[in-house]
C-alpha cells in the first residue's frame, strides 16, 4: 500500500518506518524543513534505539520518504495517517490544535477517496469533529478510522513491530479490512486486532494511559505508608506481582511517573470527564500523588542540606524522564536540577545520552559530564533519577572516594541499603527504611 505520515516526532517515525519494513511504501511529511534535511542524512532527532539502523535500510531500499512536499506526498496514497502532538494546554484539556492544522493541508493536497488514521491522542469525540472539518474542505470520498498507538520511547520500535494488541475504531466494514491487512504481518503470533467503534477505540488510548498511571501513584503511595511503618515497598511489590490477578509491570516506585504522555492524558481523561459533569476522584488523586511524589523527594534533598545548600555541589545521575530516551519532558530530574539550581547549589549531571537536550535546557547552568565518575569529583552528595543499567551495579568505594560527602538521594531504588551501610553512605531511597 501507499501511505503518508503527517508528523515526523516520535510516533509518526516509528510508524512509518514500521509500515515500511512490512512491505508498504511510505513518505512522512513534515513542515520543518530542517527536520527534514536531518531525515534525509539520516540524522534523527531524538534517540531511540534500533530506529537509525531501520530507518537507513528502508530507505536504502526506495520504502521510506522524508519531505515538506504534502501534495506530492498525499498524491497517490491510500491511507494518510495523522501523528501529530497534542500536548496539554493550561486547562489539562488536550490541545488538538496541531491536528485540525494537518487537516487543512490533507484537505487541500487531496486528489481522490483517502482513508485517514488517526494516531494522534485526542479528546472522544475528535473524530467526529475531523470529519466534518475534512468534508468542508474536500469534496473528495474519504473515511477516517482511529488507530491509537501504545509505543514505549525507548521500546518504540519493539512495541510497534510486536504489539500486545491493535486496537482500530471504525465505522466501515470495508475499510476494516485494509486495516485488517496493512496489520496482518505484525500479528502473525495471534495477538488480536481489536476492531470497535470509533468512541471506544478514542476512550481506549486514555483508558490503558490512565491505568498505567494509577498503579504507578499506587505504589508510589503505598512507599510513603511503607516508610512510614518501616515495611519495604520491595518487599511488598513482590507480594503483588506475583498475583497473577494484579501482575508485575508498572509496580515500581519511584520519584513519579514523567514524559509527554502519561501526565498528560491523566490531566486529559479528568477534563473530560468534567466536561460531562462527572466527578474523576481517583484521576485527580493519581496526579495529585504524582506531584507529592516528585515534592517530596526534593524537599528531602533541601532538608538534608538544609541552610548550607547554597554551598553545596550535588551531582544528578540520569536525567531522562526514563532509560532509553533523551527525553528530559515531564520528568523528575528537571524539578529536582531546578530546585537545587533555585536554592543556590550548584548542579553536576551525567546522562548516557541526554547529554544534547540537558545543555539545550540549561546551558551554561550546570555542568554536564561525559563520564557517570567523574560527575561524583568532589560533590556533597548524588541524586539518582534516572535507572539507567550502567548505574545498577557501581563502584561502591569508587564513589566513596570521589564523593566530599557520603550520601545517596535514590529516585529509583537502584542499591540495598546494607551494601551502602558497608561502605560509609547515608542512604535514602523510595519506600524503604532509611539509613
Ligand atoms: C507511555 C505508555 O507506556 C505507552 O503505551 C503509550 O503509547 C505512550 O505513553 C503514549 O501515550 O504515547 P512512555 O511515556 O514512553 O509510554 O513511558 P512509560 O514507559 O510508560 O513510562 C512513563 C513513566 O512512568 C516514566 O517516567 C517511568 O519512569 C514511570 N514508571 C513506569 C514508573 O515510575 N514505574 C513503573 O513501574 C513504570
Amino acid at each position: 500500500m501507499r501511505i503518508a505520515v503527517i508528523g515526523t516526532g516520535h510516533v509518526g517515525l516509528v510508524v512509518g518506518t514500521g509500515l515500511a519494513e512490512t512491505g508498504h511504501f511510505v513518505t512522512c511529511v513534515d513542515s520543518n524543513r530542517d527536520l527534514i534535511k536531518s531525515l534525509n542524512e539520516n540524522v534523527l532527532p531524538f534517540y531511540e534505539p534500533g530506529l537509525e539502523e531501520l530507518i537507513a535500510r528502508n530507505v536504502e531500499e526506495e520504502r521510506l520518504k522524508f519531505t515538506t512536499d504534502i501534495n506530492a506526498a498525499l498524491a497517490e496514497v491510500l491511507l494518510i495517517f495523522i501523528c501529530v502532538g497534542t500536548p496539554a494546554s493550561d486547562s489539562g484539556e488536550a490541545d488538538t490544535s496541531a491536528v485540525f492544522s494537518a487537516l487543512q493541508s490533507i484537505g487541500k493536497a487531496m486528489t481522490g477517496y483517502r482513508i485517514i488514521v488517526n494516531k494522534s491522542t485526542c479528546p472522544v469525540g475528535t473524530t467526529e469533529a475531523i470529519r466534518f472539518t475534512l468534508k468542508s474542505l474536500t469534496d473528495h470520498p474519504f473515511d477516517v478510522v482511529v488507530n491509537p498507538e501504545f509505543l514505549r520511547q525507548g521500546a518504540a520500535v519493539d512495541d510497534f513491530m510486536r504489539p500486545d494488541r491493535i486496537i482500530v475504531g471504525c465505522d466501515d466494514v470495508r475499510v476494516e479490512e485494509i486495516m485488517k491487512e496493512l496489520y496482518a504481518p505484525f500479528l502473525r503470533t495471534g495477538k488480536p486486532l481489536l476492531m470497535m467503534s470509533i468512541r471506544s477505540a478514542e476512550m481506549a488510548k486514555y483508558a490503558v494511559n490512565a491505568m498505567l498511571a494509577t498503579r504507578i501513584s499506587f505504589m508510589n503511595e503505598f512507599a510513603k505508608i511503607c516508610e512510614a511503618y518501616g515495611a519495604d515497598i520491595a518487599e511488598v511489590r513482590e507480594g503483588l506481582a506475583a498475583d497473577s490477578r494484579i501482575g508485575a509491570s508498572y509496580l515500581f516506585p519511584g520519584i513519579g511517573f514523567g514524559g509527554s504522555c502519561l501526565p498528560k492524558d491523566v490531566l486529559a481523561c479528568a477534563h473530560l470527564a468534567a466536561n460531562r459533569g462527572i466527578s474523576s476522584p481517583l484521576l485527580e488523586a493519581v496526579s495529585a500523588v504524582n506531584e507529592s511524589q516528585q515534592r517530596d523527594f526534593v524537599k528531602r534533598i533541601l532538608e538534608y542540606y538544609g541552610e548550607d545548600i547554597a554551598r553545596k555541589r550535588v551531582a544528578v545521575w540520569g536525567a531522562s524522564f526514563k532509560p532509553k530516551t533523551d527525553d528530559l519532558r515531564g520528568g523528575p530530574a528537571l524539578r529536582v536540577i531546578d530546585a537545587l539550581l533555585d536554592a543556590g547549589a550548584s548542579v553536576v549531571v551525567y546522562d548516557p545520552v541526554a547529554e544534547g537536550t540537558l545543555r539545550e535546557q540549561y546551558g551554561d547552568k550546570i555542568s554536564i559530564t561525559h563520564k557517570n565518575y567523574a560527575a561524583l569529583e568532589g560533590a556533597d552528595g548524588l541524586v539518582i533519577c534516572t535507572e539507567w543499567n550502567e548505574f545498577r551495579r557501581p563502584d561502591y568505594e569508587r564513589m566513596a572516594s570521589l564523593l566530599r560527602e557520603r550520601v545517596i538521594f535514590d529516585g529509583r531504588n537502584l542499591y540495598t541499603a546494607k551494601s551502602l551501610a558497608q561502605h560509609g553512605f547515608r542512604y535514602f531511597s523510595i519506600g524503604r527504611p532509611a539509613v
